[in-house]
């Protein structure tokens, strides 16, 4: 796929794959490497090991793949580095180009003595006379050994994970929301807990008087207009949110559900423009629901008592809410229960800890709600409508 005059789209697509096991994905994703082509030629990143034989395949297509003179490595992680071992058996000579802490993973990963070549911020690479590639350490975004690169006189960033998103269908044909879509769900489960980083990074880019006119990450569609991501992730690495108000529940035996159910018709009477969203937790990946919450103010959660506490899908729920280091989010509790009814004490007592703004009542019913306590299910939704003060 072309991509620039010197540059080639030489990654695995979606058609290529029958299954992931990426925590991040709900559908196929792509994994991008590129070839520069100038007097000589490099590779930038490669593609998971499943691949490895179908990414060299494709090269062999293409060039002398052992006119090869170097790979950079802009992240060790094995979606992007599977292929090494591979790629040098075919060239044994290449050089590959990555950071201190690149250098790290990839020994780390693979325990073989490479022909490494350790880059800083701002160090240069000269493809030939014309075409030079300028590395941009960033660190935390979202490993320590991450870089990205910018290609000129193409103007091309190459950000390794930044801007990336997962997508399965043809993601130059995809339509723009769509992607921003894709790419704030990438955003919410990778980034969220590097924001301060990403501010940097994209201070860096703007202050490094880079002119950026195609953005070409390491996953899925390629950004011809990069403004609209550019932005976006200001954005986001503020925590931007949106007119939206999620309620998330588990249950057992529904009634916890029908709670759920009541405040989020409370809730649509009383919250003007918000979209109120309504999840089983257990029906949705759990990058999903943590998408939500990155776009939301605050939310609502409600669970059964299981065994003197909340239910282990809540406790999964709470452990990546915890990873990811969200902002403080306004959050009310409700559930039901049978005899001690510590679920949504306990569940107040953890998002509290985890630095959460929870709301000090909680809505507790014995059993399954009956009239009145749907009744009191609408009068505790105004109150935490309150509480949201929006
Ligand atoms: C395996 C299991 C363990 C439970 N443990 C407790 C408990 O420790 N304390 C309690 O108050 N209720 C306990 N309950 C009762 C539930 O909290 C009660 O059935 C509640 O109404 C379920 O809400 P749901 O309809 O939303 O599933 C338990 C229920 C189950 C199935």
């Amino acid at each position: 796929m072309f991509i620039s005059s010197h540059v080639k789209w030489v990654g695995i697509s979606e058609e290529d794959f029958t299954s992931n096991s990426l925590s991040v994905t709900r559908k196929p994703v792509q994994f991008n490497s590129y070839l520069i082509q100038g007097k000589k030629n490099y590779l930038i990143d490669t593609v998971p090991e499943a691949y490895a034989e179908k990414f060299i395949e494709n090269l062999k297509s293409m060039i002398d793949i052992t006119s090869l003179s170097g790979l950079i490595v802009l992240h060790g992680e094995m979606d992007h580095s599977g292929a090494i071992l591979r790629l040098l058996e075919e060239v044994p000579h290449l050089e590959i180009y990555c950071t201190e802490e690149g250098k790290d993973s990839l020994t780390g990963h693979f325990h073989s003595n490479f022909n490494l070549n350790l880059v800083k911020t701002d160090e240069m690479l000269e493809i030939d006379e014309q075409i030079k590639l300028t590395f941009i350490e960033m660190k935390m975004l979202h490993w320590p050994d991450n870089m990205s690169a910018y290609l000129s006189p193409d103007n091309i960033l190459f950000s390794s994970d930044a801007f990336g998103q997962y997508h399965s269908k043809s993601l130059i044909e995809a339509n723009e929301s769509t992607l921003l879509d894709s790419a704030r769900l990438y955003y919410a489960n990778v980034f969220t807990p590097f924001s301060k980083m990403m501010e940097s990074y994209l201070n860096h880019l703007t202050y490094g008087n880079y002119q950026i006119d195609c953005i070409a990450p390491a996953h899925g569609s390629i950004w011809r207009n990069p403004d609209i991501i550019l932005n976006a992730y200001l954005k986001w690495c503020h925590h931007e949110t949106t007119l939206k108000i999620p309620i998330f529940y588990d249950s057992k035996w529904a009634g916890t559900k029908k709670l759920a159910q009541t405040i989020g018709e409370g809730l649509a009477k009383v919250c003007n423009d918000y979209e109120i969203m309504i999840f089983n937790i257990r029906e949705h990946p759990i990058e999903d629901l943590m998408y939500y919450i990155a776009i939301s103010p605050g939310f609502l959660i409600g669970t059964p008592t299981i065994h003197n506490s909340y239910s282990d899908q809540v406790a999964a729920f709470l452990w990546r809410l915890k990873g990811l280091r969200f902002p403080s989010k306004k959050i009310g509790v409700f559930g039901c229960h049978g005899w001690t009814g510590e679920g949504t004490l306990q569940l107040k007592l953890d998002l509290s800890q985890i630095g959460m703004s929870v709301m000090k009542e909680t809505l507790n019913v014995n059993w399954q709600p009956d009239s009145e306590a749907l009744k009191q299910a609408l009068q505790f939704t105004q109150r935490y409508w309150d509480f949201l003060n929006l």
